[in-house]
């Protein structure tokens, strides 16, 4: 059974594009993950698998929600970009992260622009989880 809609279709299509942005990352992390070969090693490799996993409990918390406001969850990701060297790999997730801090902030705004605060603060405590990967990408790009 399908329920009744409580927010304006835009905010849910901006949620289903960060849904598919959480499982593409999900997976681009978790290959990277397998496929690293760091001179950081293991603690990086354990990182991305982390992170990965992290991904996808933001996948899982915004389809929920999504859900909860009348909508369905996508279950296509956005192209996944794994890269074929580490310097590939670690500038596209930085450009990944950029772009979720963008549309997350646009949520936020919306959000409470249409009164659901629980929306709002769902993504302000996402936000704070991409702006540390962010940080750790651009950290290690500069290493690498
Ligand atoms: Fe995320
Ligand atoms: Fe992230």
């Amino acid at each position: 059974m399908e329920g009744e809609v409580l927010v304006s279709k835009e905010l849910l299509d901006l949620l289903n594009d960060a849904i598919a942005r959480e499982i593409q990352v999900s997976i681009q992390y978790m290959w990277q993950h397998i496929q690293w070969r760091g001179v950081k090693g293991f603690a990086v490799q354990e990182e991305l698998k982390k992170i990965a996993i992290t991904e996808m409990k933001h996948a899982e918390t915004i389809a929920e929600r999504l859900f909860y406001l009348g909508g369905i969850p996508t279950t296509k990701p956005k192209e996944i970009i794994v890269g074929k060297t580490l310097k590939e790999m670690i500038t596209q997730d930085v450009k990944d992260e950029e772009n979720a801090i963008k549309l997350y902030k646009e949520i936020i705004d919306k959000a409470r622009k249409e009164n659901d605060i629980t929306t709002a603060f769902l993504f302000e405590e996402i936000l704070k989880d991409e702006e540390e990967h962010h940080d750790f990408f651009t950290s290690l790009l500069e290493e690498i």
